[in-house]
């Protein structure tokens, strides 16, 4: 089986629905936060107050540029798509799955974890989330080859989906 890379906004379950889907098929988790954060040494807010987004943005770009051939469930971080660059090497890759979430439901998960800082959407209001989410939504349609709903779906379930269609 190819690698399957899965991208969508924060909270869309990227990181869960990865590491089920490493159990399922055999292959190997890769999460790009976790990768950058131990390349940085720090936390992403920590990058991000020092050496602001732009500079995180470039670390996603170098890891995702080699990770193109990799049989691995590739977990990204929500903003992956923002860069042409990034969108171009996502096409070039043969399984990416949009993990899609209404707003109000991913609202509502990003408000209830309290583990994960994100500098992105820390101490925003629902309304300030949801726009960052909705200019993305067109980059992960246009990203992806596959399309899965995650709203009131469990992330088993999700897991199911994806396999049935790669
Ligand atoms: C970001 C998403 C985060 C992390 C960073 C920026 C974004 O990853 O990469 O805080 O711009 O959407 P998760 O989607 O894994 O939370």
């Amino acid at each position: 089986m190819k690698g399957i890379v899965l991208i969508g906004f924060m909270g869309a379950g990227k990181t869960t629905v990865g590491q089920k889907l490493s159990q399922k098929t055999g292959l190997q988790q890769i999460d790009f936060d976790e990768l950058i954060v131990q390349e940085i040494g720090m936390t992403i807010q920590e990058y991000f107050d020092q050496y602001g987004e732009e500079a995180f943005r470039k670390k996603e770009t170098e890891i995702l540029s080699k990770s193109l051939d990799l049989e691995h469930i590739i977990s990204t971080g929500g903003g992956i798509v923002l860069k042409e660059e990034n969108r171009r090497l996502l096409n070039q890759m043969p399984t990416v799955v949009y993990l899609k979430t209404d707003a109000d439901e991913l609202v509502k998960r990003l408000k209830r974890d309290k583990t994960t800082v994100r500098p992105l959407v820390v101490s925003k209001s629902p309304e300030e989330i949801k726009e960052v989410y909705i200019p993305r939504i067109p980059f992960y349609e246009e990203s992806a080859n596959i399309i899965v709903e995650t709203t009131n779906r469990t992330p088993d379930e999700i897991v199911q989906t994806i396999l049935l269609k790669v």
